[in-house]
């Protein structure tokens, strides 16, 4: 399956030189979001990533959102979740919290986590009706920004390649399992992911640089990828890298 001709025209290449610049651009992109808002009222969803890289961006925001002063209008979500206790070191929502949102005045009440501790299945149905929450279009929620990472082997959220039916699922969310570790795994579904208005790719390392390459060049068999296929319908795709992610575009 090839990008859509238009996917070129909504999608943005960020080449940062260092974590401190990715971090800032990305920053950036999201005060753009928010300030895009014509009802000042409207609220602004966002779906955080888990892993190491996006740790870099939020103790950046941590810091550099101080004076940020409309949090009571940020919705803050998980693209996925690893089916552990939320006190666990594994746990994308303590990484998250420990690094940025405790950081932070957002309301305790605007944090919405996957609840990794309770029964994949049960919890994957119950985060469904969450999103229901959100603006929706077409009968699929919208996220106003959706971040993502991407690991070695291509797979984004917790959609690993052994698991690609994950991208076409009907369902909002599903569950996982990572093939390595056999740990089991929460994850939006690709087809929740492309409603979004905006989804955003962080990524660090010259470890992706070679399927981050195959995937930005749509060469062949870069399909094989659960990452080639996240392309918003309607929105804008941006890839914020470092200069050894993109060392191989
Ligand atoms: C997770 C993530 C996963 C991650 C990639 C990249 O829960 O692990 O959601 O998709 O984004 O594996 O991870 P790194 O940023 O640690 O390389």
């Amino acid at each position: 399956m090839a990008f859509t001709a238009n996917y070129k025209s909504n999608r943005n290449l960020f080449l940062c030189k260092s974590d401190q610049e990715m971090a800032s651009k990305l920053m950036d992109q999201l005060l753009e979001i928010i300030s895009g808002k014509t009802n000042r009222a409207e609220k602004i969803s966002i779906a955080l990533s888990g892993g190491r890289t996006p740790l870099i961006l939020f103790r950046y925001l941590s810091v550099a959102l101080k004076s940020f002063k409309a949090w009571d209008r940020i919705l803050v979500f998980w693209g996925d979740e690893r089916c552990v206790p939320p006190d666990n070191p594994e746990s994308n929502y303590k990484n998250a919290y420990d690094t940025f949102l405790s950081k932070v005045p957002i309301p305790e009440e605007n944090i919405y986590r996957m609840q990794g501790e309770n029964d994949p299945e049960h919890e994957a149905k119950r985060y469904s009706s969450l999103l229901k929450k959100l603006n929706i279009q077409m009968g699929v929620p919208v996220f106003d920004l959706i971040l993502l990472g991407m690991g070695d082997d291509g797979h984004t959220a917790s959609i690993f390649p052994d698991q690609m039916h994950l991208l076409r699922s009907e369902k909002f969310v599903e569950t996982a399992v990572n093939p390595y570790t056999k740990q089991k795994r929460l994850t939006l579904t690709g087809r929740l992911i492309n409603n979004a208005r905006n989804v955003s790719f962080l990524l660090s390392g010259d470890n992706k640089a070679r399927i981050f390459s195959e995937i930005y060049h749509e060469r062949a068999g870069a399909d094989a990828f659960p990452a080639f296929h996240i392309r918003p319908q309607h929105g804008t795709l941006s890839w914020f890298c470092d200069e050894k992610a993109a060392g191989l575009l």
